[in-house]
């Protein structure tokens, strides 16, 4: 007898003699019907049980919850609602579940609810089918670099440079929090440390991955960061998972190029491959909508939506245009934002990236062309002097979803940013070395994973696309 996926069962073409199947039972109904579920597919198959021949202690532990194993036959339904079902010849239970104490009741649940139940939400159909989008999202990455012939570069989780300069870093230690080590000023001595420095975990990979593009060409980054941001925003977490690729010779042209295919090409795979759980997930959120008044409802389906990134070039407008646009809009002159935006210099808040995408523009924006004074360091200032060679791209709904740059290859110009801002020349100095040996012209970005998750499951809250959320004040699982 072979094992099968509820999948392969569902999509079959023919009966088959003499299955076995593994699930979770999601519902039990008349004492008869059992709604087996196993993450293969969001579906249910329908495994019918021979009520009368099956004793009544086993009946009763088919609850909703219990994992079971079914062996039967796989069978035309006569039941509407499905095509195959499996006629039960002999039922295990594996685990049982208390129906009565088993938190994923056959019920709607709310979002909130289900995150302090992390461990049990993928049991749900939604979590489910956001879980399997995500997986075919990561793979779909890959599948794009890989086929352009980009190298994965696994960059450091620990690393002692602040990529960002952002200061907003978690850091490592080995030292005991109670009467650590000290210097002679009073302070704690980290060269007693376990890497005899301070060391932090990484917000990003983008500088360890330069030294590698200045090497093999092209490369991508794709793993874990951290930032210790205290914002409890629905587009923040302080655990996320970022794809950084980074191109030898690209100038910000090409760099924009780069990521308008790669957002296409990742969402398209994902609207292909995954059109069950997309189909649904198009249905709760139309649901969801429904109980918000008109003007709070998106114009757009979750498919349309996507549909339309695919289908429309994204606008590319320059920062100082955006300020303008900005500064004439209705919900400045107004005093609606809650950042009135008067002169330009002025740093984009999250209100005026989604007036710019969702009001204004109507399509997905790449801002390039950023004062100086509001980026990170190793962007390349333009000649203007005022300007820096960054884009973000902004998404409806979402936000910033890219941010990145054509790097500063001048040693003297970078080495006298990094005096400007007070970083330490010697913290930087393998940094500075790609600019000593070879410089060349190079760009990339970083792509915030769980932003693109959010847009292509048209979930609303980051925590709801990640396994296992980490936010302030939660670090729970
Ligand atoms: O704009 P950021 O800070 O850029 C960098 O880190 C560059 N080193 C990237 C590069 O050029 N290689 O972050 C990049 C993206 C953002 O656009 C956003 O999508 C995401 O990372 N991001 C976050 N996502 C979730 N939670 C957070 N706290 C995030 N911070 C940034
Ligand atoms: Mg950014």
């Amino acid at each position: 007898m072979k094992t099968y996926k509820v999948k392969d069962l569902l999509n079959s073409t023919k009966p088959i003699d003499d299955v076995i199947v593994k699930g979770w039972v999601r519902t039990f109904r008349n004492n008869q019907f059992i709604a087996l579920n196993d993450g293969s597919i969001l579906h249910n198959i329908q495994c019918v049980v021979d009520f009368e021949n099956t004793p009544a202690e086993t009946l009763k532990r088919i609850t909703t919850g219990a994992a079971v194993a079914v062996k039967g036959n796989l069978a035309e339904s006569q039941g509407a609602g499905q095509k195959y079902e499996v006629k039960v010849t002999e039922l295990q239970i594996l685990g049982d579940s208390d129906a009565e104490k088993f938190p994923m009741q056959p019920k709607k649940h709310s979002l909130e609810f289900l995150r302090e139940n992390a461990h049990l939400r993928v049991r749900t159909n939604v979590f489910g089918a956001v879980m399997r989008v995500r997986s075919v999202l990561s793979f779909a990455i890959h599948q794009y670099f890989q086929e352009r012939g980009f190298v994965y570069v696994n960059t450091p989780i620990i690393t002692g440079s602040d990529a960002e300069g952002a200061g907003e870093m978690f850091r490592v230690t080995a030292l005991p929090a109670q009467n650590p080590p000290l210097t002679e000023d009073g302070k704690v001595d980290y060269k007693q440390d376990f890497f005899g420095k301070e060391t932090n975990l990484t917000v990003s990979g983008q500088l360890e991955g330069e030294t590698f593009a200045m090497a093999l060409g092209q490369i991508y980054t794709f793993g874990p960061t951290f930032r210790a941001e205290n914002s409890n925003t629905s587009r923040h977490l302080a655990e996320f998972w970022m794809v950084e690729p980074e191109v030898a010779f690209n100038d910000l042209d090409a760099n924009m190029d780069l990521a308008e295919d790669f957002i296409q090409y990742v969402i398209k795979y994902a609207v292909e491959r995954c059109a069950d759980d997309l189909k649904f997930l198009d249905q709760r959120l139309f649901d969801e909508e429904k109980s918000k008044p008109q003007a709070e409802r998106s114009e757009l389906g979750l498919l349309e939506k996507l549909n339309f990134v695919l289908e429309n070039n994204f606008k590319r407008v320059s920062y100082t245009e955006a300020i303008d646009i900005l500064k004439n809009s209705k919900p400045n002159k107004n005093k609606k934002f809650s950042y009135i935006i008067d002169e330009w210099g002025a740093d984009l808040q999250s209100e005026h990236e989604r007036y710019l995408v969702e009001k204004h523009f109507k399509c997905p924006v790449i801002l390039f062309d950023y004062p100086a004074k509001i980026k990170a360091f190793y962007m390349r200032l333009n000649d203007d002097k005022k300007t820096v060679r960054a884009m973000d791209i902004l998404f409806p709904g979402i936000g910033e979803i890219v941010g990145g740059s054509e790097r500063e290859e001048r040693l003297d110009v970078l080495q006298e940013k990094i005096a400007e801002l007070g970083i330490d020349e010697k913290e930087l100095w393998w940094y500075l070395d790609t600019r000593r040996f070879g410089t060349a012209t190079h760009a990339g970005f970083g792509l915030g994973f769980e932003r693109l998750v959010l847009f292509v499951t048209g979930m609303t809250n980051i925590r709801d696309v990640i396994p296992f959320p980490r936010t302030p004040q939660n670090a729970e699982f």
